[in-house]
């Protein structure tokens, strides 16, 4: 297939790559029962973004019960599905999408196995309640036979030099060599202005963040689905790690875009912010708008 990757418009299981452009239900229905091993989205949050219209509450969620009931249909048994979630406003008063959606998933026979905290730097400024900096990772999977192995996203111990000081292990290196579980709570930067991974779309989720799933959710050859696809992340993460992916987006000039990163993603030349990148701290790198003005002053007249 040299470096094009041919990505089909429409469903078959032969495909390595579908971006159907309309909306995911219709993917949906085209796809067979237990086809999926991992189907990780962000869902619209029901904001009033331009891709979708503001709903009462309890039809937003009827809609999200509607598409999730399916991805669990065409959902591998040792399968997980990952919901990205933020929190849905209303009148000043926030409603964390995850706790509406729990009874949804465990409704449908799901178990819960993490409720992973994506933990960012930027967003809005809020001037009634904190400034919101994280939002969630509902993780959620079929049976107890589900798959996950968590080497392939080991993160560098804190003291990687450690040695057992007593017992048989005395001297020995105390922690894994190939790194520590990354635990539940996830730094990475979100994708804003001056991001590498930035398009035009309002809330792309960043590579990385898609990446741990794929590789610790899934197998190579395996098929990944997001029914939300926006500008194609999610296929992104999982060409770029030799799984197959499909995924549904309802405006074309999302799937345009999409269409355009997964190719430059195959042949290596789309610009992704390394995994694992520690995050930009200014102080550390010397920013000369860090120092305090005021302190310096008032160090001087001999305040502080
Ligand atoms: C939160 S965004 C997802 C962004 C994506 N994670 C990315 O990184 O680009 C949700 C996307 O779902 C699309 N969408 C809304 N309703 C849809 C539907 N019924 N079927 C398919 N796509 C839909 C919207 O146009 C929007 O691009």
């Amino acid at each position: 297939m040299g470096t094009m990757k041919r990505i089909a418009s429409t469903y078959s299981p032969a495909n390595k790559i579908t971006v159907f452009e309309g909306s995911c239900l219709d993917l949906l229905a085209s796809m067979p029962d237990e086809s999926m091993q991992l189907v990780v989205t962000s869902p619209p949050y029901n904001l009033g973004k331009e891709y979708e219209k503001r709903l009462h509450l309890d039809d937003y969620l009827a809609q999200q019960r509607e598409v999730i009931r399916e991805c669990v249909r065409v959902l591998r048994p040792e399968g997980s599905i990952c919901w990205q979630v933020g929190n849905y406003v209303e009148k000043g008063a926030i409603i964390p999408l995850d706790t509406i959606l729990y009874p949804v998933f465990t409704g449908l026979g799901l178990k819960m196995r993490n409720r992973i905290v994506w933990h960012f730097g930027h967003g809005l400024h809020c001037t009634n309640r904190f400034s919101g900096r994280y939002e969630t990772i509902a993780w959620f999977t079929k049976t107890d036979r589900y798959h996950f192995d968590v080497d392939p996203v080991r993160v560098p111990q804190k003291y990687p030099g450690k040695r057992h000081f007593k017992g048989p292990k005395a001297g020995e290196f105390s922690c894994n060599p190939l790194g520590k579980n990354p635990g539940d709570v996830w730094t990475i930067p979100n994708v804003k202005s001056n991001h590498v991974e930035k398009t035009v779309h309002p809330c792309q989720f960043p590579v990385e963040l898609v990446e741990r799933l794929v590789l610790a959710m899934t197998r190579p050859g395996d098929s990944v689905l997001d029914p939300f696809l926006g500008v194609g992340t999610t296929i992104v993460a999982a060409v770029r790690n030799g799984r197959r992916a499909h995924g549904a987006e309802i405006l074309p000039k999302y799937a345009e875009i999409a269409k355009d990163r997964i190719q430059a993603a195959v042949k290596g030349l789309l610009p992704v912010r390394p995994r694992g990148k520690p995050v930009f701290d200014p102080q550390d790198a010397g920013r000369a708008l860090t120092t305090t003005p005021w302190l310096f002053r008032d160090r001087e007249a001999g305040i502080r």
